[in-house]
């Protein structure tokens, strides 16, 4: 890699805000978060990827403030004490020369029956009887429409909290059918009111979220979408079945003020549609004229376990050359070594440590 003609290391704006390079550090929960509160060792694992140069860390996901977000142990929370935690991860992340989005998530239907912070409150989603997705016996509450809004106020004031502890912009987890996506995936989605039927009026709870957050941040603060064709129930999903439907589906999110659009996909480089060889961040560029953000075993070689070649980065390279998307996420390759990009730029590639499922506990 070439240090200075490198299209990874040029900056990149969002709106008003300048990301140092193209590095993404990808949402990844790692559950050390004790009762939701970002403690110190969450500081030093973000400080120390912002400090070795990753340009924007998108956080693990953060739950917002409705008692159905929560599913998972260990999961921070973005709301309450835990905003003082956030508050401590924000300052360390921009004295390191980093810029953060927290990942606001609700698990919808994953929630399980005991799962706090109140075991008595159910799994919600968009229509009940999701267990055969979720993997449980009880079944998901179909959210009311006074449910709906209160999710739509926790999402919005978690994002004008974030604006007002100082984080650059947020991410939307609205992938890997969990509450967005649940709206979004017709298996899930069997609403019969306005927010069910063809897949416009399924992005309704989504854009409304959107529009909610708009309304309370103003319309320069960076809004990210993360969104997937796969599920967490079926890695063979599909939302979009052509660029048109990707068209349909991402045009109300970008009207509503989406600010960049983060396409999930497990390798980054494969063609999103038959007849192309477009990737879905390029294709989400595309259709909406909007910045794009790509991911999915970047740095790491097929099997998602060793350190790939260094002429994986060319290949990279190359779509941030041509302008096919502008931003790449790096997910594993930066748990296993906070050193990854200085090691890519400073062609000690060899150096780079691959992705090891077995050291994960221990790679903060
Ligand atoms: C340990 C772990 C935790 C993850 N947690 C999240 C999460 O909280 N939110 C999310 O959107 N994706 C999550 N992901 C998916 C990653 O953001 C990323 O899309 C995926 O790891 C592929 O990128 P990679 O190949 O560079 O690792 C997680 C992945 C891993 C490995």
């Amino acid at each position: 890699m070439n240090d200075r003609a490198s299209p990874l290391l040029e900056p990149f704006r969002i709106g008003a805000l300048e990301l140092r390079n193209r590095v993404v550090m990808a949402p990844m929960s790692r559950y050390f978060c004790p009762d939701g509160m970002p403690t110190e060792a969450v500081a030093a694992y973000y400080e120390r990827r912002a400090r070795h140069g990753v340009g924007l860390i998108i956080t693990e996901g953060t739950y917002i403030d409705h008692p159905s977000a929560a599913s998972y142990e260990g999961v921070p929370r973005f709301h309450g004490a835990g905003l003082d935690g956030w508050a401590m991860v924000r300052e360390r992340v921009h004295a390191a020369g980093g810029r953060i989005f927290p990942q606001l998530w609700h698990t919808g239907s994953f929630r399980r029956p005991g799962d706090g912070p109140d075991p008595t409150v159910p799994a919600f989603g968009p229509s009940e009887n999701l267990n055969e997705y979720a993997k449980t016996t009880e079944p998901t509450k179909a959210m009311t429409e006074a449910d709906i809004a209160a999710v739509i106020d926790a999402y919005a004031q978690a994002a004008a909290d974030a604006q007002r502890l100082g984080f650059d912009g947020v991410e939307l987890h609205g992938a890997h059918g969990y509450l967005i996506d649940e709206f979004l995936w017709a298996r899930t989605n069997r609403r019969s009111d306005r927010y069910g039927g063809d897949l416009v009026a399924r992005t309704r709870f989504g854009v409304e979220v959107v529009t909610a957050i708009r309304r309370r941040v103003g319309p320069d603060f960076p809004i990210s979408l993360r969104f997937s064709q796969w599920k967490q129930q079926d890695y063979t999903a599909r939302l979009a079945e052509t660029p048109d439907d990707l068209q349909r589906l991402l045009e109300p999110f970008a009207d509503a003020g989406v600010s960049l659009f983060h396409a999930s996909t497990r390798r980054y480089w494969e063609p999103a549609f038959e007849g192309s060889p477009l990737t879905l961040a390029g294709w989400a560029k595309r259709v909406t004229g909007r910045p794009a953000l790509a991911v999915g075993s970047v740095g790491l070689d097929q099997a998602g376990l060793r350190s790939a070649a260094p002429a994986s980065i060319d290949a990279l390279e190359a779509c941030l050359d041509r302008e096919e998307f502008d931003l790449i996420a790096v997910g594993r390759a930066l748990l296993a070594d906070p050193h990854w990009l200085e090691k890519v730029r400073n062609g000690r590639w060899s150096e780079a440590l691959g992705y090891d499922k077995a050291l994960l506990d221990q790679l903060y």
